[in-house]
């Protein structure tokens, strides 16, 4: 059984009300944060070895430590709520059911960052979450843990929740922190990062949901104990939204020491693949991140276990690995078809594209139409690898990681399914008649 750090109060009724979530300890771990020193809360952070949970898992602390802090330039700490990623539904959890604790843990790191106006940038998609947030503001406003001279300590902050207008790349923090200034969500060139050149050129640290929420259990037990949780640079515990071919899609906390074999068929997490159906792959970290067979998910390519974690995940590099990414684990059966899955995606991240560096704009568009035309059984074998050529063009060549994320999907699912791709071609009749995700495999 996974200890629960974040998740532990969820089942308890009412704890989006101020009155229970404090019964349950709420707002303990900012009233000690409050007698600490920014630097000694920051040193917390350091020791928990607590990593970015949005997706690209930089070590949090880190992330602090670079904030600039020019003499009179006001900071900004800027959640990234735009959860957007196919596969990741955990933030909208945590929001909606634990709203106390993202507040509680930006309080925190408000205080820690010296920011005393604080965002939470949330997806245009979950219309009903903002009003949560919102009432949750106001019932901690009023019991005094936001606002004018918190707790008596002098230290002011007010948090904002900004709807997004509902675009994908508006969760890219650059794109985020356009939007939040008003303008259309273009990411913009890196460096200079958000934490020298960000909200209105002051000084930002933008985190995810889970990472900010994951401050107050780290404050309450300390940075050390917390890092003692889970193996090896992937400390603490990670919230896992798991869905496709499995018995109990949900969201789950995990502290990173199980293996992939058991989040997948025990029945505490995902309860295993309906109608006894066989495993053929998973995207084990939203829809951006390489898809792996089921081979290769459940051993590494040394034979051992691999676990739910960053290193052993990312084992063997993308040709056999894949990453932890935002942690939104999606099941593929036998009966899938990966060609059309990859289509599907494609198609995501060519409606998503920004259309501002040319590889993105215009490879994510062609990489859809191969592969709508291959879905079809109208393509032929070059087309496989011009698709391979199409989508090693577009990484590493683009301005924001849209274009990896677009180009990877692609480059796994040939990589491990070729005979998939081939299948189609040779077989157009049976595309075109049949159910060929059943016919083939
Ligand atoms: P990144 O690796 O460029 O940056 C990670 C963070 O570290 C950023 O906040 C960046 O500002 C900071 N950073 C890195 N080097 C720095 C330096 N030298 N100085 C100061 N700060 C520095 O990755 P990025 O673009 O933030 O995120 C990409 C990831 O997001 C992907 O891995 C993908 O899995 C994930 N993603 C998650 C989504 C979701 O819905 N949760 C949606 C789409 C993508
Ligand atoms: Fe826009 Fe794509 Fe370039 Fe990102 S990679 S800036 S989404 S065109």
């Amino acid at each position: 059984m996974s200890k629960k750090l974040l998740l532990k109060d969820a089942h308890i009724e009412g704890i989006r009300y101020l009155e229970t979530y404090r019964k349950q300890g709420g707002y303990t771990a900012a009233e000690k944060a409050l007698k600490m020193t920014p630097d000694e809360i920051l040193e917390e952070v350091k020791a928990s070895g607590l990593r970015g949970r949005g997706g690209a898992g930089f070590p949090t602390g880190m992330k602090w430590s670079f904030l600039a802090k020019p003499e009179g330039v006001p900071r900004h700490l800027v959640v990234n709520a735009d959860e957007s990623e196919p596969g990741t539904f955990k933030d909208r959890y945590l929001m909606e059911f634990l709203p106390h604790l993202l507040i509680e843990g930006m309080l925190i790191s408000s205080y820690c960052l010296g920011s005393n106006v604080s965002y939470i940038y949330i997806r245009g998609e979950y219309s009903w979450i903002p009003d949560i947030l919102e009432e949750a503001i106001e019932e901690a406003k009023a019991a005094g843990y936001l606002g004018k001279n918190i707790l008596g300590t002098g230290f002011d902050c007010e948090i904002y929740v900004q709807r997004g207008g509902g675009a994908y790349i508006c969760g890219e923090e650059t794109a985020l922190l356009e939007s939040l200034e008003g303008k259309r969500g273009n990411p913009r060139l890196k460096p200079p990062f958000p934490a020298v050149k960000g909200l209105w050129e002051r000084p930002t640290v933008v985190n995810n949901v889970e990472s900010i929420a994951a401050i107050v259990p780290i404050i309450d037990i300390t940075g050390a104990e917390y890092a003692k949780i889970g193996v090896g640079k992937s400390t603490g515990t990670k919230l896992i939204s798991a869905c496709g071919n499995i018995n109990k899609p949900g969201v789950y906390e995990i502290d990173m020491t199980i293996t992939v074999e058991e989040f997948i068929y025990s029945d505490e997490y995902c309860g295993g693949i309906p109608n006894g159906k066989k495993l053929k792959a998973c995207i084990p970290g939203g829809s951006s991140v390489p898809i792996v067979p089921a081979n290769l998910l459940l051993k590494t390519v040394n034979g051992e276990p691999r676990y739910m974690n960053y290193e052993s995940l990312a084992d063997g590099g993308f040709a056999t690995g894949t990453m932890m990414g935002s942690g939104g684990f999606i099941v593929l059966d036998e009966d899938q078809c990966i060609v059309e899955h990859t289509m599907t995606l494609a198609r995501f991240y060519h409606h998503e594209s920004c259309g501002q560096c040319t590889p993105c704009r215009e490879g994510t568009g062609w990489m859809h139409k191969i592969l709508k035309k291959i879905e079809k059984g109208e393509g032929k074998m070059e087309d496989i690898d011009l698709l391979w050529d199409i989508q090693r063009k577009i990484e590493g060549n683009t301005i924001c990681p849209l274009g990896d994320a677009a180009a990877w999907p692609v480059a796994a699912a040939i990589r491990h399914f070729r005979d998939e791709f081939e299948w189609h071609v040779k077989n157009p009749e049976l595309c075109q008649t049949q159910n060929y995700g059943l016919a083939h495999y």
